[in-house]
């Protein structure tokens, strides 16, 4: 069965990868959104201080039944270090126990402790998690991925990567 990718995009970075990713992986795709959606400025203010203090931002309905899928990629950027109250509102929020459930960070070079704290998010939801996968969102990066010079993947050992054509490094 297809895997769900979930992601949460301020600036539409993580989503433009997610969407590549979806093709790679032959992935059903859903986006979240804040019920109040912040701008910039609000990214900034508040959401940095709720992203700090672990807070959820509460997220409208998925319009996709999460039950229906064993297999999930879960997907952020990193605000001050820490993942977006967006994506911690859906990690809390469904029913994600038992399920295999990737995480997928991207960032601009200072991702702090944000993996760690995602998968720990994760686990604590019941949910296995085999990596996460953590990008710095170069804009040549994502073009080599929009362009299909690098794709995501998962590795003979069940783990999320990224990898050029000619072969299996990271960025
Ligand atoms: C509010 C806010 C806080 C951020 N904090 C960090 C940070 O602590 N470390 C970092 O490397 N990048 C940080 N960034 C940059 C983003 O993580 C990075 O550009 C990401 O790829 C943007 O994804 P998006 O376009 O999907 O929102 C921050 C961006 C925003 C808007």
């Amino acid at each position: 069965m297809k895997p769900l990718i979930v992601c949460f995009s301020q600036t539409g970075k993580t989503k433009k990868m997610c969407g590549c990713m979806a093709k790679s992986l032959d992935a059903d795709f859903v986006e979240l959104k804040e019920i109040s959606r912040r701008g910039l400025i609000g990214a900034y203010t508040l959401g940095v201080y709720d992203a700090i203090r672990r807070k959820s931002g509460d997220v409208l309905p998925v319009d996709t039944d999460i039950s229906a899928y064993d297999c999930l990629i879960v997907a952020t950027p990193v605000w001050a270090g820490n993942i977006t109250p967006a994506i911690n509102d859906f990690i809390r929020e469904y029913d994600l126990s038992g399920k295999t459930v990737y995480g997928f960070i991207t960032h601009a070079g200072g991702a702090g402790e944000a993996a760690q704290l995602l998968r720990h998010e994760l686990e604590q939801a019941g949910a296995v998690c085999p990596n996460v996968l953590d990008v710095q969102s170069k804009r040549e990066l994502i073009y080599d991925i929009k362009a299909e010079r690098k794709a995501f993947y998962l590795t003979a050992d069940g783990k999320l990567a990224l990898r050029n054509q000619d072969g299996e490094k990271k960025e």
